[in-house]
């Protein structure tokens, strides 16, 4: 099955392999291998990783929380590889019901089961010569890991229903959000194929322990969006603050989301407002003198919001802003300068500035 995944980035291209043999065996000051990005010390490893694993063929297991990047990763490996002009198949394991994924990995005969009118050729078989990278591998059931080891052993295989054995040459990458000696005791995983896959194993670093990289990975994807739509679009200094002081707990595809939806509020200047109050459940609910502040509203966004929505009341009048707070008018200015553009757009009247309902 090819990736579905709609916002899985294209597979690189432009770079012929020896230039970027040369720029991988340099990697310091490097900000991207292939269609990744990031030059932090976490990526700088795992590109020089991805270099040694790709001029073999061995199997590798990539590790790391969800929206790290686990499948650019492969397809990196794969597209540096001698395989690269053969397919690669992402097949996602955990979505592919039970008793239907051996078909769908080695194919079946024709009436092997009920509903296989037609033979029909497998991913391993499709893969030929390239890879096959099985996502959320964890989620296999055991009896079917059997058969997956077994073609892993040996290269050969039988369609469902068939009697002929197959033989065909893929290599194979997989992936997984779990720790695997964790997924071997609590999930099924067989020790045997957790060891079998992880001969290489790969960790996708989180977002938050990837230093410069958020600013870099917003940038690039900033940049891509420009090009796309030939425009010119740059970040606030807000913006930049915020993707820097926030931790991406959903990784590079919460902040990738997040610029692109920031890019189509955006005019020229794009603002990224802090997730915590863009995200639906955490905006204030205003309903004339009212407010409520959702649950779990970190302190620091609560204040901000009271203390805005109050200005908004009080039409902009920071002297009756203060005396409703309770606190002197120079708590409140040293509150506002800390966030001098969203009080710039309350006293004009814009029309959200986060504690609108
Ligand atoms: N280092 C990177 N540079 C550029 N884009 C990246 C990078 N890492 C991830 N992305 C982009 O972020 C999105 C999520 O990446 P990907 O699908 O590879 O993550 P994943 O770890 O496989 O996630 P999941 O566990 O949810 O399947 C994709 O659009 C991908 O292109
Ligand atoms: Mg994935």
């Amino acid at each position: 099955m090819s990736s579905t995944d709609p916002d899985r980035t294209a597979s690189p291209v432009g770079e012929t392999p020896p230039a970027r043999k040369r720029a991988a065996s340099k990697p310091s000051g490097l900000k991207s291998y292939g269609a990744l990005f990031g030059g932090s010390d976490a990526m700088l490893s795992l590109y020089e990783q991805i270099e040694r694993v790709a001029g073999t063929d061995a199997t590798a297991l990539i590790i790391g929380e969800s929206g790290t990047g686990k499948e650019l990763i492969a397809r990196t490996i794969h597209d540096f590889s001698a395989r690269r002009d053969a397919p690669f198949i992402a097949v996602n394991c955990g979505a592919i019901p039970d008793n239907l994924i051996e078909a769908e990995l080695f194919g079946h005969e024709r009436g092997s089961f009920t509903g296989a009118a037609q033979a029909r050729v497998g991913y391993f078989e499709h893969a030929k010569g390239g890879t096959i990278f099985l996502d959320e591998v964890t989620e296999m059931a055991p009896v079917r890991q059997v058969k997956l080891l077994r073609a892993l052993e040996t290269g050969r295989f039988f369609r469902v229903g068939g009697s002929e054995e197959v033989v065909s040459d893929v290599r194979i990458l997989a992936a997984t959000n779990r720790d695997p000696a964790t997924a071997v005791k609590e999930n099924g995983l067989r020790e045997d194929l957790m060891y079998r896959l992880a001969v290489f194993p790969l960790r996708a670093p989180p977002l938050r322990e990837r230093e410069n990289d958020r600013e870099l990975l917003a940038e690039h994807f900033l940049a891509k969006l420009n090009t796309q739509h030939s425009t010119t679009k740059i970040f606030s200094k807000r913006a930049i603050e915020t993707m820097r002081g926030y931790s991406w707990p959903g990784n590079v595809r919460e902040l990738k989301n997040a610029v692109y939806r920031a890019y189509i509020l955006a005019e020229e200047t794009v603002e990224l407002p802090h997730p915590h109050l863009n995200s639906r459940g955490k905006r204030p609910i205003t309903q004339g003198d009212a407010m409520s502040i959702w649950v779990g509203t970190p302190l620091v966004d609560a204040q901000r919001q009271i203390i805005l929505a109050t200005l908004k009341h009080c039409g902009g009048d920071k002297r009756k802003t203060a005396k409703a707070l309770g606190v002197s008018l120079k708590t409140l200015y040293n509150r506002l300068g800390s966030y001098e553009e969203t009080a710039a757009e309350v006293e004009g009247g814009a029309p959200d500035d986060g504690t609108a309902s």
